[in-house]
């Protein structure tokens, strides 16, 4: 399971749980990162530096492990300046960073000038050799079926990952559709290094969400999704339900922003992860949904995720020595 992203993250599994608004908090961070995956919590839960520092705290008091911080460079007028989470970060010895939602140029010198390694979060081959020519050390690359943001461009995983694997040099981490081992060996066989789950490991014991929401992605399959906010250029993976219909009707009909925005605020999503009411509000989910099977912990899942790859890997030998022992 040795691969450049587990050598360059100092981590024993090269599986990552990627930054979830509101999900990735410490306790969810902290247990991936305690199993040998790279937990990461989000600088948007968090809002201001100070609150994100407690954050980084609490994660510091359950693992000695290393963990990330994901900064959202989604331009917001309200929000506080990644520059001040970033001082936060050095403060707190918090030295890798997942980057997701715009290009990362800005931020690089002073991410470069503190140390940091730069995982920068992209949806195809050509934002991957622009993140490569900035300086990251790894991309991750996110097909159509992920939860949360996927590209206005409707490419899965299956083929954005080879693209961006023959378009750059760096490391390529995996993302979007992946939930199990199988799905571990298919990323390392394409030549990605590592793959990183945010819809798997939101149905986890740790994940500090209401349990109604886990039993629901226990019972739902691969078509429960449904990408809105494409309109507005901005196309979001989210679970079926109540208000992301009405969002996916309103837009049909040309919806402005003015009108979608009291259904698509992320506020809403708080009424679906901490009280459980399912049709709160639209909330990320990919399509891996349909690979849940069981809430299991952080640990159980991944060594669980281990343990399958490397039956997988055995089948794949045994097959490849029976088809030349009948050649
Ligand atoms: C509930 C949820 C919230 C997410 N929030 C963020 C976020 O704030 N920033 C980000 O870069 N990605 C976010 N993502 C995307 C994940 O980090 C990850 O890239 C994605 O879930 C991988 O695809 P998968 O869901 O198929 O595993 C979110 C995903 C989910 C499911």
């Amino acid at each position: 399971m040795k691969t450049r992203i587990t050598e360059l993250l100092g981590i024993e599994y090269p599986i990552i749980c990627g930054g979830m608004f509101q999900v990735g908090r410490a306790e969810l961070a902290a247990a991936v990162s305690e199993a040998g995956g790279l937990g990461i919590i989000t600088s948007k839960t968090q809002g201001t530096s100070e609150k994100l520092r407690e954050e980084i705290r609490k994660v510091k008091a359950l693992t000695k492990k290393p963990f990330a911080v994901n900064l959202n460079l989604f331009p917001s007028q309200t929000a506080t300046p990644n520059e001040d989470f970033i001082q936060v970060m050095i403060e707190e010895d918090v030295r890798i960073v997942e980057t997701s939602g715009r290009s990362p140029k800005a931020l690089m010198p002073l991410l470069k000038e503190n140390g940091f390694t730069v995982l920068h979060k992209v949806v195809g081959a050509k934002y991957a050799m622009t993140a490569e020519r900035l300086g990251v050390d790894a991309v991750i690359v996110v097909g159509n079926e992920t939860g949360g943001h996927p590209g206005m461009s409707d490419v899965g995983t299956m083929v954005a990952l080879p693209r961006v694997i023959d378009s750059v040099r760096i490391p390529v981490i995996a993302g979007g559709g992946f939930a199990d081992g199988r799905g571990l060996v298919s990323a390392l066989a394409f030549g990605a290094e590592g793959v990183l789950m945010g819809t798997r490991f939101m149905a986890t014991k740790e994940a500090p969400i209401h349990d109604n929401v886990k039993q629901w992605m226990l019972s739902a399959d691969e078509t429960e999704t449904v990408i809105v906010q494409k309109n507005l250029g901005s196309p979001s993976r989210v679970a079926l339900n109540e208000v992301s219909q009405e969002v996916e009707r309103l837009e049909k009909e040309g919806a402005t922003i003015e009108q979608l925005l009291p259904l698509i605020t992320g506020q809403r999503a708080k009424h679906v992860y901490f009280e459980g009411d399912l049709d709160g509000g639209i909330w990320s989910c990919g399509q891996s949904v349909g690979l849940v099977k069981e809430i299991l912990s952080a640990e159980e899942l991944i060594q669980q995720i281990v343990s399958e790859a490397e039956q997988s890997l055995a089948f794949i030998r045994k097959s490849v020595e029976h088809r030349e022992s009948v050649k």
